[in-house]
Parts: structure tokens; sequence; C-alpha cells
């Protein structure tokens, strides 16, 4: 049974939801919004479960006021957004749309009167399509674009926000979008995911100075998708590839963040699939920033498998009965290990976890409730995790739960419900779930 509570975190611990802008806003073709490439993506037949679209999600673009009322219900201290750079920039560079900032204007103002710190991410995903047309983040270019969107952002709401996320999830954004193909825009193209990698790693680095220079007082970072890595047998062969699999999933990202290059090893497997490099990108790169943040899921366990991808390897299923509705193993020892790992090896900035959270099939029972008693376990024992993590010497700075509502939840549609508070997609009833009524509880002390 989970122990922790909140009294043995530190008084300035943040406790936070998180969500994204495409996946809740809706409103997709109004106030001068234009496409993103998921918008796209989701358009093109077979791409999403069920043929679901983003272009309603939660339409939290017209249900704002209400859900920052359940935001503040939920007793959190700071709530992690994205700002869907379409609606700024519907054409991804030029012109800037004054009504998508006024949304942002209403939605930070809002935060802040009610005492929530505003956490923003610049990018979660939702490129504007017009510079994928361009070549997306394969091009050189698009780094560029994104610096000055983080420029039009910060000057306007840099006033009140102060905690800035360049990029959520490179990994996600590059390898699934442009080798993977199951995220926008669904190539599979080794060396252009690679070399988008670089790209986004590339205008994190560009965009910090950037938002510096708009925002007194700016903490800045940027959020990692990251896996401990297993091995599947003690077979060398297996060892060999977890070293490899976690070369590309973690080290990738997080050696050049800290002022390391790329991993040689990955390089060599990489081979001509391997970045160009303009002299200085690393060192733009590797600039100052004043938390990381982690989104943990799951473990990965490695085997090794000569066709298995870039990094001859395989992910094995582990041998777990306790699943999520992703059927993602439930393993909170791992964020204990993730984060000490992280720490001997890189000695970041302090860590905030920036998303944490699980799917079930969840409904509404006859009392009108929603009995999801599973998830507000989940999230407990990931908070003892916290906790053990902190003990062993881990800087925590926070905590952010995915997420707040549910939500388009991206290839799987509508049908994976990660909320704290219920979204009946029909009508956009909301019903705070007794996870969110816990995590309330657990909050008040
Ligand atoms: C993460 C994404 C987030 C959400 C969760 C379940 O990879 O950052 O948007 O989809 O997974």
């Amino acid at each position: 049974m989970p122990r922790s509570t909140r009294v043995q975190f530190p008084g300035d611990f943040r406790w936070g939801v998180s969500t994204s802008a495409l996946q809740i806003e809706g409103a997709s073709d109004i106030d001068g919004r234009r496409p993103s490439v998921w918008d796209t993506f989701a358009a093109e037949p077979g791409r999403i479960r069920n043929g679901d679209t983003p272009t309603r999600a939660c339409d939290h673009y017209h249900h704002l006021q209400e859900d920052l009322d359940l935001i503040k219900a939920l007793g959190v201290t700071a709530y992690r957004f994205s700002v869907s750079w379409p609606r700024i920039l519907p054409r991804g560079t030029g012109a800037v749309n004054e009504a998508g900032l006024a949304f942002y204007d209403r939605l930070v103002d809002g935060l802040l009167e009610r005492g929530i710190e505003p956490w923003l991410t610049l990018y979660h995903w939702d490129l504007p399509q017009p510079l994928e047309d361009a070549g997306g983040w394969p091009r050189r270019d698009t780094a560029l674009a994104f610096a000055n969107y983080a420029d039009v952002v910060s000057r306007r709401l840099g006033d009140r926000v102060k905690h800035w996320i360049t990029h959520n999830e490179p990994w996600c954004s590059t390898i699934k979008g442009y080798y993977e193909g199951e995220f926008a825009p669904g190539k599979r193209d080794l060396a252009a995911a690679i070399q988008a990698t670089h790209h986004v790693l590339l205008s994190h680095g560009l965009a910090l100075p950037v938002v510096r220079n708009n925002v007194a007082d700016a903490k800045c970072g940027i959020a990692l998708s990251l896996h401990p890595i297993h091995t599947a047998s003690d077979s060398e062969a297996d060892r060999l590839a977890a070293i490899r699999h976690d070369g590309l999933r973690n080290r990738w990202f997080l050696d050049p963040l800290h002022g390391r290059d790329y991993p040689k090893d990955v390089l060599r497997e990489l081979g001509t699939a391997a970045p160009k490099i303009v002299d200085g990108d690393l060192a733009i790169i590797a600039g100052q920033t004043d938390f990381l943040g982690i989104n943990y899921y799951f473990r990965e366990i490695i085997a090794d498998d000569p066709k298995g991808g870039p990094m001859r390897s395989r992910v094995v299923e582990p041998d777990a009965t306790d699943v999520t509705g992703f059927g993602w193993e439930v393993y909170p020892e791992g964020l204990t290990e993730l984060l000490q790992r992280v720490t001997r090896d890189y000695r970041p900035a302090p860590i905030a976890i920036t998303e944490n959270g699980a799917t079930y099939p969840d409904e509404i029972s006859a009392d009108g409730a929603v009995h999801d008693d599973k998830r507000a376990l989940y999230i407990h024992r990931h908070i003892d995790a916290l906790r053990a993590a902190m003990d062993g010497g881990v800087d925590l700075a926070g905590y952010f739960t995915w997420s707040l509502l549910d939500n388009f939840e991206w290839a799987e549609g509508y049908s994976k419900r990660f909320g704290l508070v219920h979204v009946d997609f029909a009508n956009q009833k909301r019903t705070m779930k007794d996870s969110g009524r816990w995590l309330a509880s657990f909050l008040k002390g």
C-alpha cells in the first residue's frame, strides 16, 4: 500500500496536472487557427483509431473557465499546458494571429487569478502544416522558425509565465513521426528522422536565449520521455542490445543537452543516417537550463534482434499482470531507478516529472461517479517512488499528472482515457473521477 503524504515533500514542491493544446482545445478552424500536421494526419484514412480527429477534442477553447475551475478543484499548484503554434502563427512564420494570443492571455490570467502557476510548453507536436510542406523537422529552417515562434509567445506571455518548456518528448515527434510512421507526419525514413532529432534539439537551444531575453526570471527546460532499460536475459547479446537501445532512446537526447557530443556508439550504428551537424550546433544545444522535465510511463525490456531497427533491438513484453489500458506495465520502481540513473550520469538541473499517468477504460457508474481506484493507486505509488528517489539524493522540483481531462490520445483517438476528469465527448460534460477527488484529498493533507 502506498504511504507517502504531501507533508513529506518540500513546501515549494510543484503539484500539477498536464495537458497539450491539440489533445484538448478543439476549435481547430476557429479564430484564425490553421491546420497542424496532426490535423492533416488525422484526416488520412487509417491513421487514427476509429477515424477520430482532434477537430473538437474537449472543446477546451470554449470551456476554458469551467476547466480552470476543475484545475483549481484538484488543489494543484501548477498547470502544464502547451501553446498551439498554428493558432499563433497559422502559416508557421510570418503573420501573427492576435486571436490566438488572446486565448492564451485568458488562460494564463485565469490560472493566476486562481493562484495556479503556469508551466508553458511551446511544442507538443502540432507543427503548422505549411512548415511540414516545406520539409518539416528534417529541414534546418524549421529550427529557426521555432525560435521566431518562441519569441512571439514569450514576448506576449513572459510578464506572467515564468516556466518555459521548449519541447515535449522529441523522441516521439521525430522517431515516431518520421521513422516509425505511427505519428504525424507519418513518414518512414531513418535519416530524415535522425536529422529531425538534431533540428528539434537545435531549436530548443536557439529558443533558450530568446525566451530569457523576453522573460525576467525565466525558468527554462525541455521535457524528455525517458525509460529505464532492462535486458531480456543474461546473454551478452541482449546486454549489448540494451546498451544500444538505451543509446537512441535516452542518451541520444540526454548527452548533447548535457554538453556531450551525440553518443559515439549510436553514431556508429546509424552510419550514413547520422545527422548533419553545423559547427557550433552542439554548444547551442547544451545551453544552460533551469530544470529537466521527465515524462515517465514504463520501462523497456530489450532483446537482441539483428532485424530490429536502427539499434538492432526488440522490446519484449514484460510478464506482468498489473498493466494499464494501453498494456503498459505499472512499474513505479522504474521511476526511482530512472531518476537515480539520470542524476548519477548527468548531474542535471532539478528534475520535474512533467508527465506520469495511466489510461483505464473508465465508465460513468449508475451513481453518476467514475470509480477509477486503479488510477489513484497508480498515482500514489508513483509519488511513493518519487519520495524514494529524493531519499536517494535526487533533486526533484515537481510532479505533474497526465492528464487533467480525457482527451485525444494521438493515434489512439478517443479510445484511451487518461483524465482525472471524465469527458463525455458527445456533449462535453465533465465529471470529476474518484482519482481526481483522491488527488485533491492527498494534496489537502
Ligand atoms: C505522452 C505524451 C502525451 C500523452 C501521454 C499519454 O507520450 O506526451 O501527450 O499522450 O503520452
